[in-house]
């Protein structure tokens, strides 16, 4: 595994995602652990935010208190899938900003199709942070992650919650300025580019379209 890769191994996350996996787990309760998967990923991911002392009065006297400081950070779902996971983010940085990269992958070649981008401005020393719950070929986090550096992110996270071994290592092979958390890694691809054993296509699980 390289450097840039951090496993986030926790017994809840494992529990959370085993009931993600199953098929009979339906669209809202899908949606819903997505959403806890996401903001117990991203307080680990989130752990070296840069903090200020800023002058405050207790009940009891005044004292210098840390605070979360710099640009807001902004959360950038790949679209469809990675819109399951903002809100648990939000839940951690209400303040935070959002933008989105919409991208699909043929179904013939699996290549990812870009379709939208929006980004916030100004994006140089901002935190972005990516999110798609699923890193099968790495396509998508590779071109999204590519789309971010163009429009000039400098600092940038990907969070994602199940990963092939394949996608992993393209995606932090292609990008070694960029930290990649990821929860669960597979154990490979099947002939479809699905994630084995993984849990189905998430972007339909999420939104219920399957
Ligand atoms: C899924 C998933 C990723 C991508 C991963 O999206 O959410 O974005 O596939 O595959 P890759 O690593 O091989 O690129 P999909 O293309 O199904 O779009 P959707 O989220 O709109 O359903
Ligand atoms: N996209 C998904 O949603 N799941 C996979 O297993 C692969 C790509």
């Amino acid at each position: 595994m390289r450097d840039n890769v951090t496993v986030i191994d926790h017994p809840l996350l494992k529990h959370k995602i085993s009931i993600m996996r199953d098929k009979n787990t339906g669209t809202n309760e899908f949606r819903k652990l997505a959403e806890e998967v996401a903001m117990l990923m991203g307080y680990e991911a989130l752990r070296d935010l840069p903090l200020e002392d800023e002058e405050i009065e207790t009940p009891i006297e005044k004292c210098n208190a840390p605070f979360i400081a710099g640009k807001k950070p902004a959360f950038v779902p790949i679209l469809r899938a990675g819109l399951g996971m903002v809100s648990g983010l939000l839940t951690l940085v209400p303040a935070a900003k959002v933008g989105h990269i919409g991208m699909y992958r043929d179904e013939e070649t699996k290549i990812p199709q870009e379709y939208y981008c929006k980004l916030p401005k100004p994006i140089e020393d901002r935190l972005i942070v990516l999110l798609d719950p699923m890193t099968a070929t790495g396509g998508s986090a590779d071109d999204a992650i590519n789309q971010v550096k163009k429009a000039g992110g400098t600092n940038i996270k990907y969070m994602t919650i199940i990963a092939s071994p394949e996608g992993i290592e393209r995606v932090s092979a292609a990008h070694p300025d960029v930290q990649i958390y990821v929860a669960q890694i597979d154990r490979g691809l099947n002939e479809d580019a699905y994630i084995c054993p993984g849990l189905g296509d998430a972007g339909d699980r999420i939104f219920g379209t399957k």
